[in-house]
């Protein structure tokens, strides 16, 4: 969580920092700061949004050549103009801002009260930052060695920037769990959470390291690690144009991509998939072929959406290759003692690749000698680089907090892995290959379809849009999509939503049911479809108002439900990356309807780098 930014270089660094921290909102969005060097430091902060701080310093002095600029998540401390970021040292000299938590906080406080030190703010930030100006000055030494000094002491994460009056056109960078970028540019650089501060500047970037500093000069950047030693700095090129993280004539990122994905899914297929010669090419699998054919069972870890797709692929893998998955919420795999042994294998599923659950939790295996297989959506990112091997969802940036298109590609992916393993290990019938193959190839098309008739659910979501509860029903392939529809329409529309099995619901949430409750019941034409009716017919009898996705063509439902939304008929095993679709739209209309800011609601944030 937080966005940071910086720039040093000949261009004014004011308007390139104040862009790139509108485009790292998503990582947080309480409070917003910039600190700007010229002939000494200048910082303007304030609580609220990027375009708040913009409107409250026009006419002030903006001219520098060197900023950073940090968009804040609260941790430590409300947020409020004084808990925002830049933090300025007790001497006035540094600037620093930060995306992380320093978990030993209070003890180098402590250490720093007992010198007389006082806070201005109550966050961590403030802290490390005069721990680092205590140990520059009793050490006598530059604030790249003090910076060094005071990270060994350091248990956390973090990203820091500093800005050193004595040293106008410099920017002092550390990293330890959470991102950080640096783009090359012709005698500048550019610095940030992900690439996309820097984006119409320069395509060649660093990504820097756990436990690498970076001294950063508009003509130099020098990269060492926290024993002072160089290390080569290694330049990759982005993949990524400008429109991709624009809104390109949407009202929202959140509509924009869930109407993005016939082509991120086809994007996702593409050069993997060849349904007519009977081929999936993942080459990540394939170099892991012999691990996955022989496994005793995979783990999967992942947080949040990602965690929901990692319950499908477990009823998938568990039904097509035959090799027991467990599914494990990757906050509580990471402290728990795990059985995890040597050659297991562990796929972790995120859209950023910087959760920091997920992150941990897959450090702890490698270093117990597990296989880690990444299915991540940002490319370069910290779980894509930590892992063995892996497959890119290929979703392209995903803006919006709510995780929709990245959902779909983690399933497209998930199922291809299923389907390459199954092939190899013989666990599946060639003509259930071949089907699969063909019906996978044709969800593009189908999910076009379904976004044809957005108004549809926009009229069903409106109806209900002043309902304080939900509940949300699948069975089998369904479940995950029940528990992600409800994950939706809490954080987009604020309403309380639970997901649930539909057979569980007699075990205690029928309780909840009443005239005035909505169920939604994902009923696609599947093995459980009959059963999914008789559940229908048990919220009935109590009066509930029932919602129902269902098959075109089913003649069963739609005389029990009280609206009923049609996708197109599927395999089971692929229907749910179809029932997912009307649950994005749901989500979004009565966020709509309610006035929420569904690209941001409150309290999220899109990448979360704190535990
Ligand atoms: O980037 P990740 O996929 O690792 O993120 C995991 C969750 O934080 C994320 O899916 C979250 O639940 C989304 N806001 C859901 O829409």
């Amino acid at each position: 969580m937080c966005g940071i930014v910086g720039y040093t270089g000949p261009k004014e660094a004011y308007p390139i920092v104040i862009t790139g921290l509108k485009r790292l909102e998503y990582r947080g969005y309480d409070s917003t700061g910039v600190a700007l060097l010229n002939s000494g430091l200048k910082v303007y902060k304030k609580k609220g949004r990027v375009s708040e701080l913009e409107e409250t310093i026009v006419g002030k002095d903006l001219h520098a050549h060197t900023g950073i600029g940090h968009t804040r998540w609260a941790t430590h401390g409300e947020p409020s103009d004084r808990n925002a970021h830049p933090h300025i040292s007790v001497s006035g000299k540094l600037a620093m801002i930060h995306n992380g938590i320093i978990e030993n906080y209070a003890q180098l406080k402590k250490e720093l009260d007992n010198k007389g030190y006082t806070f201005s703010s109550d966050t961590d930030t403030e802290v490390l930052l005069n721990f680092i100006e205590d140990i520059k000055e009793n050490n006598q030494c530059d604030l790249e060695e003090a910076v060094r000094v005071a990270l060994k002491r350091v248990t956390g994460a973090y990203v820091i920037l500093l800005l050193d009056s004595d040293n106008p056109d410099t920017i002092i960078a550390a990293r330890k769990g959470s991102p950080l970028v640096i783009g090359v540019g012709k005698g500048e650089h550019f610095l940030g959470s992900d690439a996309s501060p820097m984006l119409e500047y320069t395509k060649e970037v660093v990504y820097v390291n756990d436990y690498e500093l970076a001294i950063v000069r508009p003509d130099e950047l020098i990269l060492k690690n926290l024993g002072n030693e160089k290390i080569t700095p290694f330049v990759t090129r982005l993949d990524m144009e400008l429109a991709e993280i624009e809104k390109g004539g949407y009202d929202h990122f959140m509509l924009k991509e869930i109407f993005e994905q016939p082509s991120t899914i086809h994007d996702c297929l593409r050069g993997r998939l060849d349904a007519n010669a009977g081929t999936i090419t993942m080459s990540g699998i394939q170099n892991n072929i012999e691990h996955f054919k022989n496994a005793r069972r995979i783990i999967m870890v992942a947080c949040g959406t990602s965690w929901h797709a990692a319950l499908l692929a477990e009823y998938i893998i568990e039904e097509l290759c035959r090799i027991p998955v467990e599914v494990e919420y990757a906050s509580e795999f990471r402290y728990r003692n795990p059985i995890v042994n040597k050659g297991d294998i562990i796929v972790a599923i995120s859209q950023s690749g910087e959760t920091a659950d997920t992150l941990v939790a897959i450090e702890r295996a490698k270093e117990n000698g597990a296989i880690i297989f990444g299915v991540v959506n940002v490319v370069g990112s910290s779980i894509a680089r930590i892992s063995d091997g892996g497959a890119y969802t290929h979703a392209g940036p995903e803006i919006g907090v709510a995780s929709t298109k990245a959902f779909t590609g983690q399933l497209a992916v998930l199922i291809m892995m299923a389907l390459k393993i199954a092939k190899e290990k013989g666990t599946i019938s060639d003509e259930r290959y071949t089907n699969l193959l063909h019906e996978l190839d044709a969800v593009p098309e189908k999910v076009n379809t379904i976004l044809k008739s957005a108004e549809d659910i926009k009229k069903i979501g409106l109806k209900y849009k002043d309902a304080s509860d939900a509940l949300f029903l699948g069975r089998g392939y369904n479940f995950p999509i029940a528990l992600e529809g409800a994950l939706k329409l809490k954080e987009i529309s604020y309403i309380h939503a639970e997901g649930y099995p539909a057979a569980e619901m007699k075990h205690g949430p029928i309780a909840l049911v009443d005239e005035k409750l909505p169920v939604v019941f994902i009923a696609t034409k599947d093995s459980y479809h009959e059963k999914i009716v008789s559940n229908i017919q048990e919220i009935k009898a109590r009066k509930g108002k029932v919602i129902a996705v269902i098959t075109e063509g089913d003649e069963v439902i739609p005389g029990m439900a009280d609206d009923v939304f049609y996708i197109p008929g599927a395999d089971e095993i692929i229907a749910p990356m179809l029932s997912t679709i009307p649950m994005q739209l749901l989500s979004y209309y009565v966020g709509i309807a309610k006035g929420v800011d569904v690209d941001k609601p409150r309290n999220l944030a899109k990448s979360v780098t704190v535990e």
